[in-house]
């Protein structure tokens, strides 16, 4: 028989709720994935843009979808829930935290006390950021693990349920051609972008709060670091998959407070405190160089930078393989050129390789650059929205693809003194919107030899 199950969505009228979830549920039931789900309740303070939601579950799909008028700090707003949970005998309740990160402790610690007297099965689904720092990060696990066990709490990044980010341990792991090269000894750098041409749209206050080092790096990109970092797991499962990710975050090279400046770059788009009507140091952009103390990656840089406002939408991860020695181009005098493996997780899904070849005027001219393309949605079809991959492993109980408590504490760790440099320090670089960032950015790299590539 299929299992039973509720959802129970705080902050359920705002942006992500129906931007995202809803759309992922209702595809997923209409696929037939969602086991049965008797009820979905959106919790919110007014109800808002969701009638059209309201009436496809309702009347198309034959799922209650209810309304729930409801206050995150109000104690009176969690009474209303007990009614509900008191008519849901045996249904497994799923809670997703779709709030404004300030309001996930409050949430918690008022949600494990009403569920005391029922014995549910329970899931607690919580949003990015994770914490606004370390400490932040440790009390809220600790609220979480009072009422809740590790394998009921779902710390989700979206980007993990992206097919192309999941892909970069199928290709890791099953083709000898990379594997065998994927080390110091080839590999001459690694660049995580995740450049974006939108601006706040909307969530100055969020934003302003968060800045681009807690909204992108700690999570989205440091996951993709981790993929392309880790060592196979020994069986394939949650647990294992997870602890080779921890191995990780654990080798990186901690960077200290008095360091940062030669580490770290952050920006902002000019315009940006206009916007928010007051002044400001909330970075929206940030360039970042890290090192694996491992013997995989011992002296290999991976540099990350993400930004709003930037050129063009395109979050890639690059493989920049080292020259070869004598090399025709260096024997000929021609510039330098390496080897690029990219997986393009935005604006497509694609697996880039470039490589040199001859030129049309023969072999005793520089060689030119030639690529291969691997385009996923021709060879698996069009993937899955994130969301949906990510609700459906929720609903089955897989959790592969979520941060685990001493993931989720490694990742602030790493980002720690750049918030504690960044909180004294003046040096925040202003930024054309359209453009790629400032050019202390391009500094940054330079002065390593080096310059940021995208294919
Ligand atoms: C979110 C961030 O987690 O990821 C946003 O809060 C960002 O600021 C978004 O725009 C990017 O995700 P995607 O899937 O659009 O690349």
């Amino acid at each position: 028989m299929d299992k039973r199950i509720a959802f129970f969505i705080l902050g359920g009228t705002g942006d992500l709720a129906r931007r995202k979830l809803y759309p992922g549920i209702e595809r997923l039931v209409k696929k037939g994935k969602l086991g049965k789900l008797v009820g979905l309740y959106a919790l919110g303070r007014e109800k808002g843009k969701i009638e059209e939601f309201e009436e496809r579950f309702s009347k198309e799909l034959s799922v209650p979808f209810k309304f729930i008028e409801f206050d995150v700090r109000d104690r009176e707003s969690y009474r209303k829930l007990i009614k509900e949970f008191e008519s849901l005998q045996g249904v497994e309740l799923i809670f997703y935290l779709a709030l404004p990160p300030d309001l996930f402790e409050t949430a918690i610690t008022h949600l494990g006390p009403t569920l005391r007297n029922f014995t549910n099965p329970r899931k607690i689904v919580v949003e990015k950021p994770f914490g606004f720092d370390l400490e932040s990060a440790k009390r809220l696990n600790f609220q979480l693990k009072r009422y809740f066990t590790e394998e009921e709490i779902y710390r989700i990044d979206h980007f993990l349920g992206k097919l192309q980010v999941q892909n970069i341990l199928s290709v890791r792991f099953s083709n000898y051609i990379f594997e065998g090269i994927w080390n110091k000894n080839f590999i001459d750098n690694v660049q995580i972008s995740a450049l974006e041409t939108v601006g706040l749209e909307g969530r100055v206050s969020y934003y302003d709060r968060v800045g681009a080092l807690r909204d992108m790096v700690q999570n989205h990109m440091l996951q993709i670091l981790s993929f392309l970092a880790m060592e196979p797991p020994a069986v394939m499962g949650a647990e294992e998959i997870r602890d080779e990710k921890v191995k990780v975050l654990e080798s990186i090279r901690r960077i200290k407070v008095s360091e940062v400046k030669d580490f770290a770059v952050r920006g902002q788009y000019k315009g940006y405190r206009e916007e928010l009507g007051r002044n400001s140091t909330t970075e929206t952009f940030v360039a970042l160089k890290l090192y694996i103390e491992n013997f995989r990656w011992e002296g290999v840089p991976f540099y990350l930078r993400t930004g709003k406002k930037l050129k063009e939408k395109k979050t890639q991860a690059i493989i920049v393989f080292k020259e070869v020695p004598g090399n025709f181009g260096r024997l000929l005098g021609c510039m330098p050129q390496q080897n690029k493996l990219a997986f393009e997780i935005a604006p497509k899904n694609r697996l880039v390789f470039k490589f040199q070849v001859m030129p049309p005027s023969g072999l005793l001219a520089c060689t030119v650059e030639s690529s291969m393309e691997a385009d996923m949605a021709e060879s698996i079809g069009e993937p899955p929205e994130a969301y949906e991959t990510l609700l459906e492993d929720i609903v089955s109980g897989d959790q592969t693809l979520f941060i685990r408590e001493d993931e989720s504490e490694l990742a602030w760790e790493i980002v720690q003194p750049i918030i504690e440099s960044w909180r004294e320090q003046e040096d925040l670089y202003l930024y054309e919107p359209g453009s790629y960032g400032p050019e202390e950015a391009q500094k940054f790299i330079e002065k390593d030899g080096r310059s940021w590539v995208l294919v």
